[in-house]
């Protein structure tokens, strides 16, 4: 049977020797405990799949989760957050890497109209409360059977099939957040949705669960789609199971996101090649192609919806106002735009914001100064500073500051290129200032 299948080789093979010392000694752990303890959900999935490294270690304990945890991170020096409520905890070790403790549990009416009291419960309540047959697979990890597959739902036999199946027909009421979630894996793994669990999608829509979501929950997951690869996939599949227009009725047909998203793939691949030590938050660009097309009010009413946090609206709004602060600057300094005019454009933007116009624009000038801008302005300064004004005699005051922005757009349109070239231009600066002033 496939419940007896043993994945201790495929472990040893693909796991990190770091990771499997610690499953074991969590095993280990669990036979001086008394509990039967498991590794569950995509951990396994992804093992099973040999998918991209995955070390998001969820750990079911049949037992007490909490006791089990403070027992763990002391044998291993750890901290431990405690979750009281949940019966759950993350221990987080010296290094920084994290594992998920949780309780096998089920909800338990001690008595008809009760509150439900958590009670410990099998792996296989557990497993039953989740998603997906294959995201319901566990690993024994204790010592005996360490690394016996418990699959009470054919999720190996999904895997193998490439089928996302639900475990039962209440999944998408439990959460319908699930129906981005099936949509997701589906196209990261490619594979596909089972008609059963298609229909509850399709009802789970038309009964209205989508639509009332929170727009918390459903901006998780669309910063989660936004994150991964092949994100039209999944927007046009969204689409297709009307999953979309539940989320936002004023979205457009994706065939008109389809350019953007296109080109933003291109600009962040070149920026990538170039430049890839800066870090970009590449998953706000996909955003804004994806609300690009909604009138300012509608972009702005589906934003606060989604609880988008201040610091990802700023960027957002810049981006939205590109045509105002980048393409219509830029445009009236033409035919003999200078560096130094791309400078001031660009420097004081997020870098998001200039990428996503680089994407969006039609036009090859805008083109070019992102281009300049990013590869040869950004990162130049003048050589000296307000200590070699002092040095020339100069009073630090408020023209200190227009000094060095002129030594500065000097600089970016080659006419000085070295400390004492600056200096003499300071000097030349000054008296021009000054005799005016005299005379
Ligand atoms: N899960 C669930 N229902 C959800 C979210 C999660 O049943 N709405 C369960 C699944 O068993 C899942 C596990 O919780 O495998 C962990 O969730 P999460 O870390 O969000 O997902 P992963 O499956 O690990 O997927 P990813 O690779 O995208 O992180």
């Amino acid at each position: 049977r496939a419940h007896t299948r043993n994945l201790r080789r495929l472990m040893d093979e693909r796991l990190p020797e770091h990771v499997v010392t610690l499953l074991r000694d969590i095993g280990d752990l669990g036979d001086e405990l008394g509990y039967a303890v498991y590794v569950v959900g995509g951990f396994v999935r992804d093992l099973i799949l040999r998918a991209e490294e995955n070390l998001d270690v969820d750990v079911v304990i049949e037992g007490d989760g909490i006791r089990f945890a403070k027992a763990l991170s002391k044998r291993w020096g750890a901290r431990v957050r405690i979750h009281r409520k949940f019966c759950t905890a993350v221990v987080i070790f010296p290094d920084g890497f994290k594992i998920d403790v949780a309780t096998a549990r089920t909800e338990h009416y001690e008595y008809p109209a009760a509150m439900p009291i958590i009670t410990l419960g099998s792996i296989r309540l557990d497993l039953l409360r989740r998603d997906f047959t294959v995201n319901a697979l566990a690993i024994r990890l204790n010592r005996r059977s360490f690394g016996k597959v418990y699959d009470y739902f054919g999720g190996q036999r999904d895997l193998k099939e490439k089928i996302i199946r639900v475990l039962h027909s209440l999944s998408f009421v439990e959460d319908p957040t699930r129906a981005f979630r099936a949509i997701r894996f589906e196209q990261r793994f490619h594979f596909r949705i089972d008609s059963f669990t298609l229909n509850l999608i399709k009802n789970a829509v038309k009964k209205g669960f989508i639509s009332k979501l929170s727009g918390k929950r459903v901006f998780n997951e669309l910063y989660i789609i936004f994150s991964e690869p092949n994100q039209i996939g999944v927007l046009e599949r969204m689409a297709e199971l009307r999953v979309l227009q539940a989320v936002n009725p004023n979205l457009p047909p994706i065939d008109e996101m389809r350019r953007l998203f296109r080109n933003i793939r291109g600009v962040m691949a070149w920026y990538e090649l170039l430049y890839r030590e800066e870090p970009v938050e590449e998953w706000i660009l996909y955003f804004l192609g994806f609300i690009d097309k909604l009138h300012d009010q509608q972009a702005k009413e589906f934003c606060e919806y989604l609880k988008i946090t201040n610091h990802v609206m700023q960027k957002v709004q810049a981006a939205r106002n590109g045509y105002k602060l980048i393409e219509r600057p830029l445009y009236e300094k033409l035919p003999d735009l200078q560096n130094s005019d791309i400078y001031h454009v660009f420097h004081h933007l997020p870098i998001e914001t200039i990428l996503f116009w680089m994407a969006k624009t039609r036009q090859e000038f805008v083109k070019k100064a992102v281009s300049t801008y990013l590869s040869k302005l950004r990162d130049v300064k003048p050589e000296i500073s307000g200590n070699d004004l002092i040095a020339l005699g100069l009073r630090p005051g408020p023209l200190f500051q227009k000094l060095l922005v002129q030594v500065l757009d000097a600089r970016l349109n080659g006419e000085v290129a070295t400390k004492d070239q600056e200096l003499e231009l300071v000097k030349r600066l000054v008296l021009t200032v000054e005799s005016p002033g005299k005379s």
